[in-house]
């Protein structure tokens, strides 16, 4: 396996990388970014710029494989027989090990995409694989037309550990599904059935909102709320019933009426660009709901477990601002495909025997797995650990801002989900980041997306803004 940086790089790095403990600037980190871009040295004619410069151009040590490499044989063969949904570069990703993955060609990059924010706990967690292969000899699947050991066990833990957090306290049942998507379906047709068969409900409550730059999925159900023409003009005609407001609008929350049945939100946006909600609208928002009697749904399966620094990002919010449903799935299974829909029993109440189901869902395998994740990362020490790491993502971005005003507009985010708005197309910054070994996605308008595994190292987050550094000075 080739390794990424040079050694002689890794010393410059290590050196012109600094974190200092600062009192004023940041409650925790300040770093000091190289002083000098290899873009601004080329002019200057200075030893330190030639030795800048001499970094920069060394700074490629991960090109694309060539056409004749096997990557590209293997992408040739076998291109051809896949439905094409998705832009991807040349490169064939075999393992990984904790934030690292390596390609086919022995490539090695830094990933701070942790497969679009699943892979909590980076890659090749021993413990999780000794249990995969535990378990797949056990039993993989059994169905839900029978108790297993470890579905149960999920619900109990997914429960328990949210009503120890200051999230929502009316936690009462799980429902568990194969995927995000599926997981947000079931919430939204746990509050249409609620809707109706509530007091003062009746058929006309069935209207769901959801928010303008959200991303709930690509199910019929899931897509109809999300408001994005790229996604849903396709397969238009939508599910009827769905409104859309602006997200931090409070004015805009009248679209909710009493035939509104349920409101779904993400308390982060991910896809959308990183934009977190505000506390005064979100509480603006519960009390809306509860003024017409509205399910309030948190899509928490980007943002939640962990990655914000808390077990559920909406423990940021103030207490009366929890929901009655709340859809994970992402971290929960580190890679295994599960989703999950948290209800209150008074949801729980309305949803009866036959009312919905799954054949794979909650199987024995995916809800092991789970229940290894769940403890793992709701331990205090795990998410105090998250809360750190986020000031010195925080430090490095916002100086990256400083350092290049006329590309970086903005730095979103908190935990470890981060948002780095430029004011130009992203898919430069990320091809180059990706040349120089690291991993990092786009989403909403023109931002960079930072989402990695959440355990990430310090030096391991301090090695990625240096190489985020040298890809913008490349532009
Ligand atoms: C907030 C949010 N909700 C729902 C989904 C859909 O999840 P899945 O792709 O597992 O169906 C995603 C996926 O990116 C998401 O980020």
């Amino acid at each position: 396996m080739s390794l990424a940086f040079s050694t002689a790089s890794r010393n410059i790095a290590r050196s012109a990388l600094r974190v200092q403990r600062s009192s004023t600037s940041y409650p925790g980190y300040r770093i000091s970014l190289r002083p000098t871009t290899a873009l601004h040295a080329r002019n200057s004619g200075s030893v330190a710029a030639d030795a800048a410069e001499a970094v920069h151009q060394n700074a490629i040590t991960n090109p694309d494989p060539s056409e004749n490499s096997k990557s590209a044989a293997f992408i040739r063969e076998y291109e051809p027989y896949s439905l094409t949904t998705y832009a991807r570069p040349g490169l064939i990703l075999a393992q990984g090990k904790g934030c690292y993955i390596w390609d086919v060609e022995g490539r090695k990059y830094l990933d701070f995409t942790a497969g679009i924010a699943v892979n909590a706990l980076g890659y090749g967690d021993e413990e999780l694989s000794k249990i995969l292969y535990e378990q797949s000899l056990n039993m993989i699947h059994s169905s839900n037309l029978y108790y297993n050991e470890w579905t149960g066990p999920l619900c109990k833990l997914l429960v328990e550990r949210t009503l120890a957090t200051k999230g929502m306290q009316s936690a009462s049942r799980v429902f568990v599904s194969n995927s995000g998507s599926e997981a947000n379906e079931a919430a939204l047709k746990f509050a249409r059935k609620y809707g109706k068969a509530s007091r003062g409900g009746g058929d006309d409550k069935y209207e769901v909102v959801s928010f303008y730059n959200s991303f709930h999925g690509r199910t019929m159900g899931s897509l109809s709320a999300t408001p994005n023409p790229k996604y849903q003009k396709p397969f238009a005609p939508l599910v009827p019933g769905f409104r859309y407001a602006r997200y931090n609008d409070i004015a805009g929350l009248d679209v909710i009426t009493k035939n509104t049945c349920a409101v779904i939100i993400e308390p982060i946006q991910g896809e959308g660009g990183v934009y977190v909600a505000t506390p005064e609208f979100i509480t603006a928002l519960r009390k809306k709901c509860d003024e017409v009697d509205a399910v309030l749904i948190f899509d928490e399966i980007q943002c939640g477990l962990g990655r914000s620094g808390f077990l559920w990002a909406h423990e940021a919010f103030p207490a009366e601002a929890q929901p009655d449903i709340l859809t994970m799935a992402k971290a929960l299974g580190n890679g295994i495909p599960i989703g999950a829909a948290m209800v209150s029993e008074r949801i729980a109440q309305a949803v009866k025997i036959g009312d919905h189901g799954t054949t794979f869902g909650g199987n024995p395998l995916a809800t092991r797995v789970a229940h290894y994740v769940v403890d793992k990362l709701s331990t205090r020490e795990f998410l105090e650990d998250v809360k750190h790491k986020a000031e010195l993502f925080r430090a490095g971005l916002e100086q990256l801002k400083e350092k290049y005003p006329s590309v970086v507009t903005e730095i979103r985010g908190t935990g470890l989900i981060w948002g780095v708005q430029l004011n130009r197309e992203p898919n430069a910054v990320v091809d180059a980041a990706r040349l120089r070994g690291l991993l990092v996605i786009t989403a909403g308008t023109n931002t960079i997306r930072i989402v990695p595994p959440l355990v990430v190292k310090e030096e391991e987050i301090l090695q990625g803004i240096e190489i985020l550094d040298d890809a913008i000075a490349s532009l």
